[in-house]
């Protein structure tokens, strides 16, 4: 009871401290939203009250509904080696997110004195966001992705204010789904004239050891005689530094904090420090700031590739989209978590942001939860990919916005390199290899501590004209065959496999005859989960597996993708219906493909992996071949089908696929069960698994990803929902179609079963199951209470379980 009165206490306090200084609103909700053109929309007494009203971060494409003639792009797609243009229909995810938005929201600042200011920051607004205040324009910033802020002190009335936000997407400005609207959140920061510059604080630690870390801390300030006051605490709050001074350079404070016995932050241990620096001017408290670092070192060195904290290490890393499958690309918190925690199973500790600025949730969970980060920034540079894309911002705005993605993000542990492009065409001639370094520089003169990489595919180019020796980091996109070159040629003395893979198959698709295939197509427009399918440019995940193995100076993979994302259908780019990716190791509902099991048993190194596949309901398929592969990371097993025994398989050198998978390719289907023993390395039976044939779908069953959720109005259960049948035998074909209803203090947020070829909308109370599961997403609102979720379909026992929903 005391003890949490004091920790009432010292939070109101606090509290109190940070208001005298600065505030902070969010502004969440409340805000009204029109999808259109409106030329007095900006005006402050405009009347807004028919416009929908909408919660902030807000994607207004996701709710579709899907149509296959938007942004239908005839291209032929250079990158991928097309010569003639064909029909892109879902490329980028056939969602209405073309056009024009008005975003309106009124807001109060009280009290304003003549001494404080207020800035607006946006985490990033698709796109071209024109922003006004009270009816006159503060300001824009062209690129989607970003983070910008204005000072709007000046635009500011005493009664009451509104802000006002334009947005405009062309078609043809993107290669996948970017979403639409203000996805991020927007914030209010009240502070005092003078005080911390917004992202003036920039930590470093420049010197690590077991026993000592140097955290430098600089900080920039507005104010006239002035003092500041820097104090570090670890993770349980207990102040472990501090330092004073009132020696200022410029603008700007340095300080050099020791810190003894530091505790580490790595993905294994993912500790963070806080750092709480107090402006002062005569004694008096003007301005306060929190930042979370970690102390960590890292080094990129010939030879011995990377290394965090003095340990050598390789990147397991995955490529990620923005969007969030079902809510689209607005950012939630616990979304982004439980993709984190399902990268984290398979034991992935690393992420790159394709092909773009991270969001900041994101930066902040990978921090707390222990994965690195390589933050990317662009697409395209001065030469196009798509006809509207960045190229024709590239002159005027690349500098502002490679200086907002650094200071924005520059005090995350996580992010331990930099990317400034993607695949951009200006990889070939000397114009593009003088932009990579202008841009470097860029980087290099912001933040000296990280280095910075472009993710190649012309290679061959690359190697020639001097672009790839420039490069802190030479990022391979695929290429598996040219790395040994590129690793001769190039100076750096190691390779990053900056993407790989782009393996594609559907969650519980297979295919037969099995055998391996590039760009392979089928009637149902989906691929084969035998994982042998992949594109053109690209391979299966065993030859990056046989690099990162046998080559020590290959620092690493980041796969594409972690999970599926809208857009970008390959290979069926131009076939619908067909209006998300294959790419996904978890499909687009984060449910695991196959695939998922076999980064598992290479990649987590704290559990064992013993997965089988296919699923074994192949009514029709009596007698014919129906190869069965373990992923596994037991190096032998023996499979079983109804007890007779098929051999045991060793893995072996004969070809990639036979080192990293056990494969059994002559089993005939008989119905019944298939059982895998696995040996550990003396031969001894140490794991099994088994799948059997199902009966008929009988019965519902769900399966909460937590066991409650918090009463902010944001948090999400993401339910998996799947069909058994009256053993309780899971149903690995049914596609029930399936309905919803949540009661008490949630609501239903979205559905998704990860079928790319699904026309049903994500935020409809309705959906069919694909391949015997789907996902719902149930929302809590701001109030503490059970919440219920029923869900049903005809002919099946339905189910119900109920949620709490808590402080
Ligand atoms: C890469 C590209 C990615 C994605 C991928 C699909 O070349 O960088 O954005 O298009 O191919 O395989």
């Amino acid at each position: 009871m005391y003890l949490k009165r004091a920790i009432f206490l010292v939070l109101l306090i606090s509290i109190n401290v940070l208001a005298q200084t600065r505030k902070v609103i969010e502004l969440k909700q409340d805000w009204k939203f029109y999808k259109g053109q409106n030329e007095e929309a900006f005006k402050k007494d405009f009347n807004d009250s028919k416009w929908q009203t909408v919660s902030v971060p807000h994607d207004w494409a996701i709710y579709g509904p899907f149509n296959k003639e938007i942004d239908k792009q005839m291209v032929a797609i250079e990158q991928n080696g097309e010569k003639i243009p064909t029909e892109k229909t879902g490329r980028t995810g056939a969602l209405p997110y073309i056009g024009e938005g008005w975003y309106r929201k009124t807001f109060n600042v009280s009290n304003l004195n003549k001494n404080q200011k207020v800035l607006l920051t946006f985490d990033g607004a698709m796109s071209q966001p024109k922003v006004f205040v009270n009816g006159k324009k503060v300001g824009e910033w062209n690129y989607g992705y970003n983070y910008f802020y204005f000072d709007v002190t000046d635009f500011l009335d005493s009664d009451y204010n509104v802000l006002a936000v334009h947005l405009a997407n062309f078609g043809e400005s993107s290669r996948w789904y970017p979403g639409a609207g203000l996805y991020r959140k927007v914030r209010l920061i009240v502070k005092n004239k003078e005080s911390i510059n917004h992202l003036g604080t920039y930590i470093t630690t420049p010197m690590v050891s077991k026993d000592l870390a140097k955290v430098n801390v600089k900080t920039e300030v507005i104010g006239n005689n002035v003092q500041l006051l820097t104090t570090i605490s670890d993770a349980q709050g207990n102040e472990v530094a501090s330092n004073k001074t009132a020696t200022v350079f410029n603008n700007e404070f340095e300080q050099n904090i020791p810190v003894i016995n530091p505790n580490l932050w790595s993905p294994e241990n993912p500790y963070l420090y806080t750092a709480v620096t107090k402006l002062y001017k005569n004694d008096e408290l003007i301005d306060e700031s929190i930042t979370r670092f970690g102390i960590r070192s890292i080094a990129y060195e010939a030879n011995k590739g990377f290394s965090l904290n003095g340990n050598v290490r390789k990147f397991k890393g995955v490529c990620l989209h923005h969007d969030l499958g079902p809510i689209g690309t607005a950012i939630n918190r616990s979304a982004l978590r439980r993709q984190l925690r399902i990268l984290k199973d398979m034991g992935v500790d690393a992420i790159r942001s394709s092909h773009n600025m991270p969001s900041l949730e994101q930066l902040e969970l990978c921090d707390e939860m222990g994965f690195m980060y390589l933050a990317e920034s662009f697409d395209e540079w001065a030469r196009a990919k798509v006809k509207n894309g960045y190229h024709l911002y590239f002159e005027t705005d690349v500098e502002k916005d490679l200086v907002s993605l650094i200071h924005t993000t520059r005090n995350h542990p996580c992010i331990v390199m930099w990317s400034s492009g993607n695949e951009v065409p200006d990889q070939y001639g000397t114009e593009g290899v003088k932009r990579a370094k202008r841009l470097q520089d860029i980087f290099h003169r912001e933040d000296p501590t990280r280095p910075v990489t472009v993710g190649m595919d012309r290679v061959d180019q690359t190697m020639k004209s001097g672009f790839g020796a420039l490069l802190d980091v030479p990022g391979l996109n695929y290429r598996v065959h040219l790395y040994e070159e590129a690793f001769e040629k190039f100076p750096q003395g190691f390779i990053l496999g900056s993407e790989t893979a782009s393996t594609v198959s559907s969650r519980g698709v297979y295919k037969f005859p099995v055998e391996k295939a590039s760009m392979k197509q089928y009637d149902d427009f989906q691929c084969s989960s035998y994982d042998l399918e992949y594109c053109s440019w690209s391979n299966l995940p065993d030859d990056d597996f046989v690099l990162q193995d046998d080559k020590p100076w290959v620092i690493g993979e980041f796969v594409w993708t972690g999970f599926d994302y809208l857009g970008e259908p390959t290979p069926y780019d131009d076939k619908w219906p067909s209006r998300s990716s294959y790419f996904g190791i978890n499909d687009l509902a984060g449910l695991p493909k196959d695939r998922f099991y076999l980064y598992r048993s290479r990649w987590n190194t704290k559990e064992e992996t013993l997965h089988i596949l296919p699923h074994w309901n192949w009514e029709g398929r009596e007698g014919e071949t129906t190869p069965v592969f373990v992923y596994t990371s037991y190096n032998s097993a023996e499979l079983f089908v109804n007890g007779k025994s098929m051999g045991i398989q060793k893995k072996n050198n004969e070809t990639p696929q036979n080192r990293y998978r056990l494969m059994w390719m002559d089993v005939k289907y008989e119905p019944g069960t298939i059982k895998v023993v696995a040996f550990d390395n003396e031969g001894n039976p140490v794991d099994k698994k088994e799948t059997h044939t199902s009966g008929k779908p009988y019965k519902i069953v769900l399966d909460p990803d937590v066991k409650q959720l918090k009463a902010n109005g944001e948090d999400l259960a993401f339910v998996t929902v799947s069909v058994v049948d009256k053993n309780g035998v899971p149903c690995p074909t049914a596609n029930n179609q399936l309905k919803f209803k949540v009661k008490g203090e949630g609501s239903y947020r979205a559905a998704c079963n990860g079928d790319a070829t699904s026309l049903q909308m994500f935020h409809l109370p309705t959906m069919k199951l694909f391949n015997g599961k789907l996902v719902i997403l149930v929302q809590s609102t701001t109030e503490v209470g059970d919440i219920h979720l029923k869900v049903s379909g005809k002919g099946l026992k339905a189910a119900d379980f109920t949620i709490k929903s808590v402080l």
